[in-house]
């Protein structure tokens, strides 16, 4: 089997050309928005509090795993100094072409999120990370590099789903079907399917003990349930003291 970081590449690249949703970029009128003070970031339905948010002006800010035109952009307008960095050549084109004709400062670069070694310690005063822990083994690895690369007092606001999206398969049925609890977490996309779709389901434990146990402490979570009920996602504030 391919390398599994070469693999999700070419998967995301294959999605995004085909536009699915989330690589959906920011519109006119969001941008203008967040140029008057007024910036919003959603993951999936939800806003991310903009108590969070609020005083990103002037700060530098990482989008990890974040390519897409969407959150680097909105940033960039708020006045933030954005770095985006994605595995995905065509996710990042976004925010190139974005970038170029909103006049808008964003350093791009393609890297994998497991590894912030071109970054030094203490550098960032905010990571956004939407979903994305989803397509690596071990999270605890990109919440240490988070750790180290965030100043003192410096929050790193991450998105996954809840293990309630992989514990459960639908079963279709005469009355319009029904949920399952099938699989024990934690999931891995290859273990139930031999497709080129790499996709891992985290625990609670993986995801807020793993903040925890690299130095954060958790100063906010919020949830947003999808219309197929079993899409459920947590956006969680973490903050390096
Ligand atoms: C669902 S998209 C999220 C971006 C989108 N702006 C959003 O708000 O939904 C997931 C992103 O994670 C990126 N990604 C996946 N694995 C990665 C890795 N190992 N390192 C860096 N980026 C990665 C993908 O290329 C993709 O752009």
């Amino acid at each position: 089997m391919k390398n599994i970081y070469k693999q999700v590449e070419e998967n995301i690249d294959n999605l995004v050309t085909k536009n699915v949703d989330w690589a959906a970029c920011a519109s006119k009128e969001q941008l203008q928005a967040a140029r008057t003070g007024n910036l919003k970031l959603q993951f999936f339905g939800r806003d991310i509090p903009e108590e969070w948010i609020k005083d990103v002006n002037g700060k530098k800010v990482l989008c990890l795993a974040g390519a897409g035109g969407l959150q680097a952009p909105l940033l960039a307008s708020a006045g933030a100094k954005v770095t985006v960095l994605d595995i995905s050549n065509k996710m990042l084109d976004k925010d190139r072409e974005i970038a170029k004709n909103e006049n808008l400062q964003i350093e791009i670069i393609k890297g994998n999120m497991c590894d912030l070694s071109m970054f030094h310690d203490c550098c960032f005063d905010y990571i956004i990370n939407p979903p994305s822990l989803i397509y690596i083994p071990n999270p605890l690895v990109v919440f240490r590099e988070c750790y180290r690369v965030l100043i003192k007092g410096g929050s790193f606001i991450m998105t996954a789903p809840n293990p309630m999206n992989y514990v459960c398969d639908y079963i279709p049925d005469e009355n319009g079907g029904y949920y399952k609890a099938v699989h024990k977490m934690p999931y891995y996309s290859k273990d139930y399917d031999d497709s080129d779709w790499i996709e891992y389901g985290h625990t609670m434990e993986t995801y807020l003990g793993g903040l925890i146990d690299c130095g954060f402490s958790i100063t906010g979570y919020v949830e947003c349930q999808m219309e197929d009920i079993t899409e459920l996602y947590f956006i969680a504030r973490a903050k390096k003291y």
